[in-house]
């Protein structure tokens, strides 16, 4: 081997070791637990929110279930600041918002406006910050820049989703022990019988704007 080709090779390998990872890809479909801190203006901080977090690319559906809807702008905006729980269900293009315990339920916008769900790659723009090793885990911490930082952690070693961390108001934390990958039931994603499409939600809530 000459020189500058066994330097070409020390220059690569040491390139390898010290390259960035690359930017974190979701499964077409998993679910996950979480638990989280949410502050909304005026209602004040939810600090012990759990939910779970179901996400399937291939049937374009998630559904996020939260023990609480109070300190979600969406939820609140309907049912004005009630502490009862809420999911987020995207079936067919639509975004709707199910109050379980009130067999309550309005359609809240569509895909086409910007409440579908987001892709397996939406993380691909985001910029790398560094590895936290302050826990025994090792984590990625990215970026993705909006108006303000969006901190999204993963499991260094299985990728798996740890943190969405989206400042200064909300913060979602996994239970990655809980983490399931693969195709999911569909009756997670089957919409209530109270459930109508034309039954759209409140003028004054959040969603008329996103519609
Ligand atoms: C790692 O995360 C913890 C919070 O979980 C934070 O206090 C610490 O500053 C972070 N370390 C680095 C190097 O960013
Ligand atoms: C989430 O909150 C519950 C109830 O406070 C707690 O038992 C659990 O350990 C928390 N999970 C994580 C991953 O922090």
């Amino acid at each position: 081997m000459h020189y500058h080709q066994l330097f070409l090779t020390l220059v690569a390998v040491v390139f390898s070791i010290y390259a960035d990872p690359s930017p974190p890809v979701w499964p077409i479909a998993f679910q996950e637990t979480f638990n989280e801190t949410s502050t909304l203006p005026v209602v004040g901080t939810g600090t012990n929110i759990q939910g779970t977090y179901y996400y399937d690319f291939d049937k374009k559906a998630v559904r996020i279930d939260r023990s609480t809807g109070k300190y979600d702008r969406y939820c609140s905006s309907v049912k004005y600041f009630q502490d009862t729980p809420c999911t987020h269900l995207v079936v067919e293009g639509l975004r709707y918002l199910i109050f379980p315990a009130l067999k309550s339920c309005c359609m809240c916008c569509t895909a086409e406006s910007g409440c579908g769900i987001v892709k397996p790659d939406w993380l691909s723009d985001s910029k790398f910050i560094g590895y936290n090793t302050t826990e025994s885990v090792k984590y990625q911490v990215w970026d993705k820049k909006g108006l303000q930082d969006n901190f999204y952690w993963q499991v260094d070693a299985t990728q798996v989703p740890y943190a969405i961390d989206q400042q200064p108001n909300d913060l979602m934390v996994f239970d990655v022990t809980s983490f399931k990958k693969g195709a999911i039931d569909p009756s997670i994603f089957a919409l209530p019988s109270y459930c109508s499409k034309s039954h759209t939600c409140p003028l004054l809530s959040v969603c008329t704007v996103a519609r």
